[in-house]
């Protein structure tokens, strides 16, 4: 028998244009359809819940057949898991009351919001418990910040600390700012350990399509085209699959045909502007039966592929699924079997198979939505 997979379907795009609405709306229609759903809201600001039925942060509430939310509080999820490295800490430091302060000093790493985010992300479809988990981001600056994290992570100890006691020093000055004492090794070690192989895993989970889709929001606005143009590309260089772009608020005199140019090889679906804020659930459903219509929202509904290699006579190629990022605006040279991709503050390294190795980048070019970088022999 097939394992039961969850499917992940997030959504992103640029600040206010619908995000919240979506989810929630997605939600409600695919519960309705008798899939069992969870709303899964990692954005601080937490408007999910006042869609859906508000549940107390960081519990999963069940709020109507078929369908659950959750808003995620990082500061609840460190506290449910940083188990090992808490009892050792308030051992330290029994009886002082430092219990808060300890986990607010861990929430001040950076990175560790969306860490906690992440594992639980990949628990609940772990769990078995839902067929579909729909994420709703913050605006998205804080969501790729969330999603390229474990690349990030992976990044960082491979090249930065190789060896495994290296990962040690991550914490180890902090935890030792904290409890004013030095620590043993071995129990901050192993919690590091497994939350580094957790964040391996969340990766593999988040870049495989079968599990996950990214579903960018947009309203037809120039600004947030192109902004959600950057997110596009930014998410396939890092190999994340998305599949549809919904157009909100797309009016009468919306003209489909340059976004379809713009996002080529996606799902277009589009929404128009309802009369006044859409919060009542049959209003949210009406929303969501004009997106989708016929279209199953749990499917993966694109099947374009974010990075792909080609060999032909004497060249490699590799190309790269994105909209909006011009040629001028990206960096691209190799390094150590890696080639390297920087776009404005974003910079991707991308391991480079075997048939690349004595190969140099020669020529680079975007058309029609790819990005394509021809190899020679050095
Ligand atoms: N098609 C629509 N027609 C009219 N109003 C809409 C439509 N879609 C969303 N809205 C309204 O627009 C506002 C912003 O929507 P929403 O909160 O879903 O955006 P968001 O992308 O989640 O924003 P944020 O980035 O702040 O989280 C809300 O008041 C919502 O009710
Ligand atoms: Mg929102």
């Amino acid at each position: 028998m097939a394992a039961h997979r969850t499917r992940i379907l997030v959504y992103v795009g640029k600040g206010g244009v619908g995000k919240t609405t979506l989810v929630a709306a997605t939600a409600l229609h695919l519960a309705r359809r008798g899939i069992r759903t969870l709303a899964l809201s990692t954005d601080p600001a937490h408007t999910l819940g006042d869609l859906l039925g508000s549940p107390p942060l960081g519990e999963i509430r069940s709020v109507s057949p078929n369908l659950h939310v959750l808003e995620l509080s990082p500061y609840a999820e460190l506290e449910r898991r940083s188990e090992a490295v808490l009892r050792y800490l308030r051992r330290l430091m029994a009886g002082r009351g430092y219990h808060d302060m300890i986990l607010q000093e861990l929430l001040s790493v950076p990175g560790a919001d969306e860490v906690v985010a992440l594992l639980r992300i990949k628990e609940l479809a772990a769990e078995g418990r839902w067929d579909a988990v729909v994420v709703d981001t913050a605006s998205s600056g804080a969501a790729l910040k969330l999603f390229l994290l474990p690349e990030a992570a992976h990044w960082y100890m491979q090249r930065i600390y190789p060896g495994e006691k290296k990962l040690l020093l991550m914490l180890k000055p902090l935890a030792e700012k904290i409890t004013a004492s030095p620590l043993p090794d071995a129990p901050v070690y192993d919690a590091l350990e497994a939350l580094y192989s957790d964040l391996v895993e969340v990766k593999d989970r988040l870049k495989d399509r079968r599990t996950t889709s990214f579903r960018l929001v947009l309203t037809p606005e120039k600004l947030v085209v192109q902004e959600s143009m950057r997110i596009y590309s930014y998410l396939s260089m890092h190999g994340f699959h998305t599949d549809a772009v919904i157009v909100n608020r797309a009016g009468g005199e919306y003209d489909p045909r340059p976004m379809r140019e713009r996002f080529e090889g996606l799902r277009m679906l589009r929404i128009p502007p309802v009369p006044r804020d859409p919060d009542s659930k049959a209003t949210l459903l009406e929303m969501a039966r004009q997106a989708y219509g016929k279209t199953d929202p749990l499917k993966r509904l694109a099947n374009v592929v974010p990075i792909e290699y080609e060999t032909a006579d004497g060249s490699v190629s590799l190309y790269i699924r994105m909209a909006g990022l011009r040629k001028s605006e990206l960096k691209i040279f190799t390094r150590n079997r890696h080639l390297v991709l920087q776009a404005r503050n974003v910079r991707r390294l991308i391991a480079l198979p075997d048939a690349f190795e004595n190969y140099v980048p020669r020529r680079a070019r975007v058309e029609q939505g790819v990005l394509k970088v021809e190899f020679q022999p050095a």
